[in-house]
């Protein structure tokens, strides 16, 4: 039985078995699949933006910057759903209790007011608030997992990596709601 191992209590309340599995399924997509569709989208960005691979290469663009972009850049969870609780009001328009409001993180992510040029790729952008990770108290729980990831990748691509070329057609997710390549075959030659 899993719920008997977890003591956890939200409001009071222990999870039921439906929680605890929403959970362990969240932990499982979110850590697998969104992880990787920044890191692939990492490679194809760099491949599309000479400018900017020498830039991390010369290190005048610094991996905690370049990861923030590739993550605003990538976006792969296109939006999320809140059902309102109550009578409410976004942005002069009213919500009725009930309702399904979705947030575009993908269109946030390239709001003008909010990000100078928003269409370019710059690795060095600063300030960068994307929301990737969306926003609130269900904020992703793995953003420092990814972003060590994500980093991870980026360093050994700017180190390890003197020239990349795409060997293959590039393959998109079937999905409307994750986005990114599922397959990018690439020749790296070693630095
Ligand atoms: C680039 C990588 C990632 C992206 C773009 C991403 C995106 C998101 C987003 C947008 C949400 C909020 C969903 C909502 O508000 O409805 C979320 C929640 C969550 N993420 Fe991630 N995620 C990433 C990596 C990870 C990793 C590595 C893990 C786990 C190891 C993870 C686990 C979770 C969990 C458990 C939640 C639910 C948190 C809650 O409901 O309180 N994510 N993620």
């Amino acid at each position: 039985m899993v719920a008997g191992h977890i003591q956890l209590a939200v409001n009071g309340l222990p999870l039921d078995d439906d929680e605890i599995m929403l959970n362990c399924y969240s932990l499982i997509l979110g850590g697998d699949e969104t992880a990787r569709l920044s890191m692939v989208g990492a490679a194809l960005a760099l491949l599309e933006h000479p400018d900017q691979w020498q830039a991390l290469k010369r290190g005048d663009a610094g991996i905690d910057t370049a990861v923030e972009e590739i993550l605003r850049w990538t976006t792969p969870a296109l939006h999320s759903g809140r059902t309102a609780t109550t009578d409410t009001e976004i942005g002069g328009h009213p919500v009725r209790e009930g309702e399904i409001v979705t947030v575009w993180n993908a269109s946030a992510n390239h709001d003008e007011r909010l990000f100078d040029a928003p269409g370019e790729l710059r690795l060095d952008r600063t300030p960068n608030k994307h929301v990737t990770f969306a926003y609130g108290p269900h904020f992703c729980l793995g953003a420092y997992l990814a972003r060590a990831e994500i980093g991870a990748v980026l360093a050994g691509l700017r180190d390890l990596v003197a020239e990349m070329e795409q060997t293959g057609p590039a393959k998109p997710v079937y999905s409307n709601f994750l986005s990114g390549l599922c397959a990018l075959p690439l020749a790296l030659k070693a630095a």
